[in-house]
């Protein structure tokens, strides 16, 4: 297999994470860093040995540049991922997939017209706590699965995020930031959701930064940091989610998967590998399963949906990191605000494949054949 040549859009703080996978990567190639800020995107060039840098447009003008790794941010994911398919470029996009529903099915429908493909984060589904959990499922150590409990909470960034107004501004927030790692393992455990319903709260109008040469400066919370949610899925299951910025105590990366026969505790979400741990009926103590395959450990990292799509775009088959389930979970995302912002439950109306399973042995050091 010949390798799939990508371009970096978007040198911030998470290119870091992607290009020191990436460049070991024998599937993909990153052929140019881009960004508004070009000193930028040369600097991270330099730092990974990406042969060339410069603006967008350059990048999308680039020979060799299949795919393009759209890590800007959230404002700017579905203007980026439009200009890339409009260049011909298939598109991997940072989560979430577009800043609201209209321009995500617009982008899918470009994509599709043009015969292009749509990714998006998060690709820790694929890690090995998470397919090692999918495993352990289907082998039905735990029965049916029949709900899910999950818990983020904690006081917030902006004590050590030196420019946090973003995360507390519309479209940000504990949901729209790290919802879609939660509602991306229960999408790929128990397939799409047919309504929500949800309560908001916002303990503070205002917060004050705690770190950086800003530190003092007080700013407006515009979203609910605090949003309890209830998911009913379409193959029966149910969930209960906790995101919340207005804990002083924090705990986060809990997911629990109750079935019949076990409670099985995912690894962190946000996280590629972890152990697993099953509380079986009758038991009161957990057993800690380590997560296997050959993605556990420190070699994998963000990236490697960007890997099994360079694989799949190869092979014609479908990538597992998909547009139409990022689409879902910013649809389920868009509906638990709306019901929080009213009340009653939401329709969630769009629909995804389950992604297929990797296998135990499914590398992504090893160059694909
Ligand atoms: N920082 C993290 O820990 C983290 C973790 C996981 C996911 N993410 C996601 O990654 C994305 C980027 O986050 P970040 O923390 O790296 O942000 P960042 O602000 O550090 O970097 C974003 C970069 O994109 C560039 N940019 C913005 N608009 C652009 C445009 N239109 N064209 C070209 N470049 C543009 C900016 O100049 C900046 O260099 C976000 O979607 C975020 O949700 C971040």
């Amino acid at each position: 297999m010949s390798p799939l040549g990508v371009a970096i859009v978007g040198c911030g703080n998470i290119s870091g994470q992607y290009l020191r996978h990436l460049v070991t990567f024998p599937d993909v190639r990153v052929l140019f860093c881009a960004d508004v800020d070009t000193e930028r995107a040369k600097a991270r060039a330099a730092a990974y040995d990406v042969p060339a840098a410069g603006s967008v447009q350059q990048a999308l003008d680039q020979p060799g540049v299949e795919l393009v790794v759209n890590l800007t941010i959230p404002a700017a994911h579905a203007e980026v991922a439009s200009a890339a398919i409009a260049a011909g470029k298939h598109v991997w996009n940072e989560k979430p997939l577009a800043p609201d529903i209209a321009s995500g099915h617009a982008l899918l429908d470009q994509a599709r017209r043009a015969g292009l493909r749509v990714g998006c984060a998060p690709d820790t589904v694929l890690g090995a706590g998470l397919q090692s959990a999918r495993r352990l499922i289907s082998a039905g150590v735990i029965g049916t699965p029949v709900s899910a409990l999950t818990l983020l909470q904690g006081p917030g960034p902006e004590s050590w995020h030196p420019d946090p107004e973003f995360l507390f501004a519309k479209g940000a927030g504990p949901l729209f930031d790290l919802g879609p790692y939660y509602l991306s393992v229960l999408a790929t455990l128990f397939g799409p959701a047919a309504a929500v319903a949800a309560v908001g709260r916002r303990a503070r109008g205002t917060r004050v930064i705690g770190s950086g040469p800003r530190a003092g400066t007080e700013f407006a919370v515009e979203v609910p940091t605090y949003m309890s949610a209830l998911a009913e899925y379409a193959g029966g299951q149910a969930a209960s989610l906790l995101f919340s910025w207005d804990s002083p105590l924090s705990r986060a990366g809990f997911v629990e998967i109750t079935g019949t026969a076990a409670t099985l505790a995912v690894p962190d979400p946000n996280r590629f590998d972890g152990d697993l741990r099953v509380c079986r009926a009758g038991e009161t103590e957990w057993t800690v399963i380590p997560s296997t395959g050959a993605g556990a450990g420190p070699g994998a990292g963000r990236g490697i949906g960007v890997v099994d799509m360079a694989r799949a775009i190869r092979r014609g088959e479908p990538h597992r990191a998909s547009g139409e389930m990022a689409l879902h979970v910013l649809e389920m995302m868009t509906a638990i605000e709306r019901s929080a912002a009213g009340s009653g439950f939401e329709p969630v109306e769009s629909v995804f494949d389950i992604p297929a399973p990797l296998d135990q042995d499914w590398d992504p050091h090893v160059r694909a054949t």
